[in-house]
């Protein structure tokens, strides 16, 4: 297998700010910095538009038409590919897992306004999304149209390139500032992530540590596994379990006060379903002493901030 060598288009607003967190630097005792890829853009916001001036790239390069994609109905993702596919002209189809709600809000009411064409599945058929979206790709080929179907999450080799990218911006505003990079933070959703930071940090000594949002390490470990493999270098991360709560998109009251409290002292919106539950595992395990002091952290804060909203009713519960 080669690496692909894909030329990306420009989608997102790129380099996104290295931001300290005093405040809370101080409560842990570490040297916490963030960076802040939910300032990609704003329609167009977090780390799948990263992914996507890449797989976009391919798309464009391979003549495509309309992208296809697949996740829940509230998937940050999805709405990122509805957007970036409307910015370039092209059409999108979505699989959504989940039932259609009879007012759209947050994402899919993003996904509404851009045009997006949607098709809901049950959760027992999300386990046969990949042959979902293969025969919708047909119906569109039928059609005279040119489809390129993107995997969950944009997690493949060619997205993966989007965090390798975003490694090197990382290390070079770090180097900017004279910080020695110990750490770097981030939620575990579908592995791109994860898989693009360890080929652009491997052999740096930097640590690249991804925090399960649901599933499991071993689950992870094999998803990362497959999507560095083409690229044949020695990629290396860990995956912190743990987190991951009460189940995917859940919260429990005491997370949701732990991201309003992160709000209320550093302006940091934090989305419950991914963000949020990766930086509470940050400051928990800094707690218990298990984070560097010695050496620089970074948080790469991924987005999600149209997810805050389908907590509504819980967090306007919380004691104020
Ligand atoms: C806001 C946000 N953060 C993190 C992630 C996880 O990233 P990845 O899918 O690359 O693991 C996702 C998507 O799943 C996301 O939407």
């Amino acid at each position: 297998m080669t690496p692909p060598a894909t030329t990306p288009v420009s989608l997102a607003n790129l380099p996104t700010p290295l931001e300290r967190l005093d405040r809370t630097s101080d409560l842990l005792g570490i040297d916490l910095w963030v960076k802040r890829d939910d300032l990609t853009g704003a329609a167009l916001s977090g780390n799948k538009v990263r992914k996507l001036e890449y797989l976009c790239g391919e798309a464009r390069g391979l003549g495509a038409d309309t992208l296809i994609t697949c996740g829940a109905v509230t998937s940050n993702h999805c709405r990122a590919t509805a957007v970036a596919a409307a910015r370039l002209g092209l059409a999108s189809h979505l699989v959504l897992r989940g039932e259609e709600p009879a007012v759209p809000d947050g994402n899919l009411l993003l996904d509404r306004l851009v045009g997006a064409a949607t098709t809901f599945i049950t959760h027992e058929a999300w386990a046969d999304r990949d042959a979902i979206m293969a025969g919708i790709a047909e119906q569109v080929r039928a059609e005279g149209r040119r489809p390129y179907v993107i995997p969950e999450g944009g997690s493949n080799a060619v997205g993966a390139l989007g965090y390798r990218h975003a490694a090197e911006e990382l290390a070079e505003q770090a180097a900017e500032r004279g910080l020695d990079l110990g750490q770097v933070w981030h939620a575990v959703g579908s592995g791109g992530t994860t898989a693009g930071l360890a080929l652009g940090f491997a052999g740096t000594g930097i640590q690249v540590r991804g925090v399960a949002v649901c599933d499991d390490a071993a689950y992870f470990d094999a998803v990362i596994t497959r999507i560095v493999e083409p690229f044949g270098t020695d990629a290396s991360w860990r995956v912190v379990e743990g987190y991951q709560g009460i189940g995917y998109a859940q919260a429990t009251d005491e997370e949701l006060a732990f991201h309003a409290a992160v709000a209320r002292r550093e302006g940091l919106i934090l989305d419950p379903v991914y963000s949020g539950k990766a930086f509470r595992a940050l400051c928990l395990e800094a707690q218990a002493g298990r984070v560097p002091t010695d050496r620089a952290i970074v948080f790469v804060h991924t987005g999600g901030i149209y997810g805050v909203f389908s907590f509504a009713a819980a967090l306007a519960s919380l004691p104020r």
